[in-house]
Formats: structure tokens, C-alpha cells, sequence
């Protein structure tokens, strides 16, 4: 007798594919955790330089740890000039995750890049995550006719990013909410971008491999390009008054609402609870409340008709874009901070490698017999 086929799980839901010390998420509960901490206490009192060493290092940094490493961050900004080349000759029409993708890809021909567990890995992940912000403020820059960029060692990580897309410094609130937004996304344990960066560092393939499989993972609407989606229907609604009606026009017709329903969250995601509170603040610091309030409505029409909570994604578009942010580097700067729980999963794999292979069921024919090409029709 046939042995029963075994059942898939599509999309490899409920999954448990490895252990990991860097990230929990308590889907019921609606809880976000690193390495130990709650998000809403990183979020409240960290900066994005004190998330990324704990993501790494497995700890918080002391103030000396911290210097440190803002200052090898600040050092690790500058690009090789063949790269800052390539950048010049792409397309400035070209999509911004296209060029992070393509650049970090380069960067490895520029660099020895080190694939074993050790110092070594370490130093790459601190310089992609150093180098992201320059790659977006080159290519931004260029395309703006904005001035040459300085690589400002003194800036935060979240100060720099703002300068260097913006050619401005950024105003307290402005630096706060980007740090707070980047330490937010800064990792979600085994989502499809994480995943697909620990599966290519199972084949013991370099970490900017990696990374590079990540960012393309990460820029589909399902994932990190749901941001976008979600500041465009904002746009479309253009009103509060004009939320319910649109929201429920496309519900009617089965379309996905971008920044609602996740995975694994089966309550509102706690990211995105905090980061509507940044969304109010920049709202009012900047006399323009009209994203905040438009989706404050489609996140009750959204909850009312379909029970669905909102996501990160449904935000982050409302905090960046009265900063000044084009629209299509929102996802781009999702990857600014996600690269540092990146390079922490592809350190973990490397210290823990088995080689990722799952099977899949065979639905096709069997047995076909060989048909000459002469007699095919
Ligand atoms: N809008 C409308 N309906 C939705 C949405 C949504 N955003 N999300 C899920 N649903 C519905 C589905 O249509 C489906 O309904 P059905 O059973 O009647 O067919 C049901 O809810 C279950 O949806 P699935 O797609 O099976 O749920 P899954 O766990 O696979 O999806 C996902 C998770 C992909 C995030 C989904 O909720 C979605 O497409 N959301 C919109 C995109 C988005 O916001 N992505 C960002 C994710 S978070 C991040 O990357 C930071």
C-alpha cells in the first residue's frame, strides 16, 4: 500500500525551520521581543546603533561599547570610488530597491567578503549596515540634483539617513522618529526577506550574498513593499470623510488592503501600535494631522469589515512622508535598518549551519513515454 503523501504547508506556515536566541514574536499577545527586550521598551529608550550591537553582540552596549561603534559606523560610511562610479551610471529612473540591490551586490566586488562565523562576518555586517544609508544618498542625491554628500561621522545612524536623503539636518522629533522607525524594523524573526538571507548563508555563501537575497525578497508588496501600497491609498482617499466608502469599494472587490493582516500577528502588530503614535506627532509638529486621521478611518473600516489589524507597513509611510521622504524609498529604508537583523540571522546560521533544503510533493505525471520531436504536435 501507498504510504499517505505527507501535508504541505503552504508557505511554509507554522514552520518552526530552526532555533534562534535573536527574536520572539507572540502572535497572540502581540508581543515583539529582542534578544530579551520588549520593542516597546527599545523603542521608548534605545537608539538604532544600541539595537544593532544587541542584535549582533547578543547584548546592549555599555557607553564605551556604544562610542565605539558609532564611531566605526561613522568610519564605515565612506564607499570605494569604483562603487560610488556605478551608482553614478545607473538610470535616475531606476527603482531605488533595484539600485540597494545591485550596489550591495557590487560592494563585494570592491571588498574580500568573509563568509565564516567570527570578527570577520561581524566587520561585514557593520559595514553593509554603515553602508546602505551612503548607497540611498548617493543615488537620491544624484537623481534630486542635490549637493555631494559628506559622510558626517558625528551624525546618528538616524540623523545621517535623514542628511544624506534630505541634504538637511533633521530636527530632534525628525531624528527621533526615524531612529524609533528604524529600530522598529530592525528584525521580525523568520520573515520571507530574513529567510531567504539565512538560506543562502546555509550554502556557507558570503554574507553580501546574503543580504543581496534579502533585499530582493524583501521588495515585493507581500513584504516590505506594502509601505508604498499603503501611503498611495492614502493619497487616493485623499480625506477621512472619503475613507469608509473607498475602503469598503475595495473590500467589495476582494482586493488586499497594503498594511493589514500579518503572518503571524493575530492582534495588532505592536510596531505598528507605536508607530501610529509617531505618525500623530510628526502629523502635529508638521500642522498636517490628514494621514493620520485618513488612517486612523480605514483601520477602523478595515477592523469593522474584515476583523484584520493593521501592520507596520500601514505607518511608516505617514511618518516619513511629512518628513519630506519620497514614497519609493520608504522600502529602501525598511532595508536600512532590517539589513542589521539580517547580518545577525546570517551570523547565527553561520554558527549554527545546516544546510536549508525543504522537499516539495510532486503533483506532475509519472512514467511519460519519450516522444521524438519530429512526432510532437
Ligand atoms: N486585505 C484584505 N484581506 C486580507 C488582507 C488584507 N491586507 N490580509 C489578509 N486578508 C484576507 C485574505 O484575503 C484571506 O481571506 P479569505 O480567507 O477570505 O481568502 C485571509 O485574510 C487570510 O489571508 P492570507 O493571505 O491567507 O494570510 P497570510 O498569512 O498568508 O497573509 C499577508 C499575510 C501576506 C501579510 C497578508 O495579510 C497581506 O497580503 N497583507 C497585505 C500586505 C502587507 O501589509 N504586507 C506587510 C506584511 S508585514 C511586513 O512586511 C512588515
Amino acid at each position: 500500500m501507498a504510504e499517505p503523501a505527507p501535508r504541505v504547508q503552504r508557505g511554509l506556515e507554522e514552520v518552526v525551520a530552526l532555533e534562534s536566541r535573536i527574536c520572539f514574536i507572540d502572535g497572540k499577545l502581540g508581543r515583539l521581543i529582542y534578544r530579551g527586550y520588549d520593542i516597546r521598551d527599545l523603542a521608548a529608550n534605545a537608539t538604532f546603533e544600541e539595537v544593532a550591537h544587541l542584535l549582533w553582540y547578543g547584548r546592549l552596549p555599555n557607553a564605551k561599547e556604544l562610542a565605539e561603534l558609532r564611531a566605526r559606523l561613522g568610519a564605515l560610511r565612506t564607499l570605494p570610488d569604483g562603487l560610488v562610479r556605478l551608482i553614478d551610471s545607473l538610470p535616475t529612473d531606476a527603482s531605488p530597491m533595484d539600485v540597494l540591490r545591485t550596489a550591495v551586490s557590487a560592494l563585494a566586488l570592491f571588498e574580500p567578503t568573509e563568509t565564516k562565523p567570527g570578527a570577520g562576518a561581524i566587520a561585514g555586517a557593520e559595514r553593509l549596515t554603515a553602508a546602505l544609508p551612503t548607497i540611498l544618498g548617493l543615488f537620491q542625491r544624484r537623481r534630486a540634483g542635490l549637493p555631494k554628500l559628506a559622510p558626517r561621522p558625528e551624525l546618528s545612524a538616524a540623523a545621517y539617513l535623514l542628511y544624506a536623503l534630505l541634504n538637511r539636518d533633521a530636527s530632534t522629533l525628525e531624528e527621533r522618529a526615524l531612529d524609533v522607525a528604524l529600530i522598529l524594523h530592525a528584525d521580525h524573526e523568520l520573515n520571507a526577506s530574513t529567510f531567504a538571507a539565512r538560506v543562502t548563508a546555509s550554502t556557507l555563501s558570503d554574507l553580501y550574498s546574503s543580504v543581496t537575497s534579502a533585499i530582493g525578497a524583501l521588495k515585493g508588496p507581500l513584504h516590505g513593499g506594502a509601505n508604498e501600497r499603503a501611503i498611495e491609498l492614502a493619497d487616493q482617499i485623499g480625506s477621512p470623510d472619503r475613507a469608509e466608502a473607498i475602503v469598503k469599494e475595495k473590500l467589495a472587490r476582494h482586493e488586499r488592503i497594503m498594511g493589514f493582516g500579518h503572518r503571524v500577528y493575530k492582534v495588532e502588530d505592536p510596531r505598528a501600535t507605536i508607530l501610529r503614535e509617531w505618525s500623530r506627532q510628526i502629523g502635529e509638529a508638521k500642522g498636517d494631522l490628514r494621514y493620520y486621521q485618513i488612517l486612523e478611518q480605514v483601520r477602523q473600516v478595515v477592523h469593522r469589515e474584515k476583523g484584520l489589524y493593521a501592520n507596520l507597513d500601514l505607518y511608516s509611510g505617514s511618518v516619513y512622508t511629512p518628513i519630506g521622504i519620497p514614497k519609493d524609498l520608504f522600502t529602501p529604508i525598511f532595508a536600512v535598518s532590517r539589513v542589521a537583523g539580517w547580518t545577525a540571522h546570517i551570523l547565527e546560521e553561520y554558527e549554527d549551519l545546516r544546510l536549508i533544503r525543504p522537499t516539495a510533493q510532486y503533483i506532475g505525471p509519472l512514467d511519460l513515454p519519450w516522444v521524438p520531436i519530429a512526432k510532437r504536435s
